[in-house]
């Protein structure tokens, strides 16, 4: 029995990924700075700890005490993020500052602790939720991009520092339908967005949990050091006229 840590999973992402790897046998703590609710009748049991990401001290003290109860700390995900709806101009300072503590230092503080103990224990595998965000400019997020984009720089380093015993990788999810979307994003935004999707859609919190159990098993031994971006097409082309040209131009034949 493996033994998961996954920061952020009392909602959304988190959660479909902390329920996706405890339905398969796992042992899972959730960190996250807010109580998840109780599971439904037949929900896999995922322990919580609360944590705030931001906090190094409280997230060592945290993965020590899964390591002693458990003995193994197999794999983590850094999943906990923030995001505030701001242009350029408006950014107050302690906005930009507490995003880049939870979004970039959480994950850099959380995989350090971590990597601490699956140095020791000669294996493990180090995951983060990173976002198409940190690919290309998308308005009103400068500081949120910047941290997703950091952790990509994080990834590929930490992959060259720990490997073969450490493998690193991030998920790059394009837009997901989760309570944060939902947060900030009117219908008519849900819509617009949907528009520019080649998939037409947002992806289900599910089908980035997929990507992380993936990512964490034997299948994908040879991989480390990589983004995987889960957009729907998003990203595939200049975003508009990707999509926009494919339905409005007649097919050639
Ligand atoms: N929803 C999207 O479209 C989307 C797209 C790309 C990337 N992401 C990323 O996916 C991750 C999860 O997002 P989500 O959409 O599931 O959001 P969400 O708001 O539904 O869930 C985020 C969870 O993180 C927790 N959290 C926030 N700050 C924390 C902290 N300091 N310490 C511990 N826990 C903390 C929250 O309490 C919450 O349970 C984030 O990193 C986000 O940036 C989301």
């Amino acid at each position: 029995m493996r033994t998961v840590v996954i920061s952020g999973a009392s909602s959304g992402i988190g959660q479909a990924t902390a329920r996706r790897f405890a339905r398969a046998g796992d042992r899972v703590v959730n960190l996250d700075v807010t109580a998840p609710r109780d599971p439904e009748p037949g929900e896999p049991s995922v322990a919580w700890l609360k944590v705030d990401t931001a906090d190094w001290a409280a997230v060592r003290a945290a993965l020590r005490q899964v390591h002693e109860e458990t003995g193994r700390l197999d794999v983590v995900v850094a999943n906990a993020g923030i995001s505030v709806r701001h242009g350029v101009l408006d950014i107050e300072e302690a906005d930009a500052r507490r995003i880049t503590d939870v979004n970039l230092l959480g994950v850099l503080g959380l995989w350090q602790a971590a990597a601490r103990i699956m140095t020791a224990q000669g294996s493990g595998v180090l995951l983060a939720t990173a976002s198409v965000n940190g690919r290309r400019g998308y308005p009103f997020y400068a500081d949120y991009n910047a941290t997703k984009a950091g952790i990509v720089a994080l990834t590929q380093t930490f992959a060259l520092e720990l490997s073969p015993a450490v493998r690193v990788a991030c998920v790059s999810p394009g837009a997901v339908l989760t309570p944060m979307q939902l947060a900030e994003y009117t219908q008519e935004m849900l819509d617009a967005t949907n528009a520019q999707i080649p998939a037409g859609r947002h992806a289900a919190p599910d089908e980035i949990a997929a990507a992380f159990f993936y990512l964490a098993s034997a299948d994908a031994r040879f991989v480390t050091g990589h983004e995987l971006v889960i957009d729907g097409g998003e990203t595939a082309g200049a975003t508009t006229s990707a999509h926009g040209t494919a339905t409005a131009v007649p097919a050639v034949r």
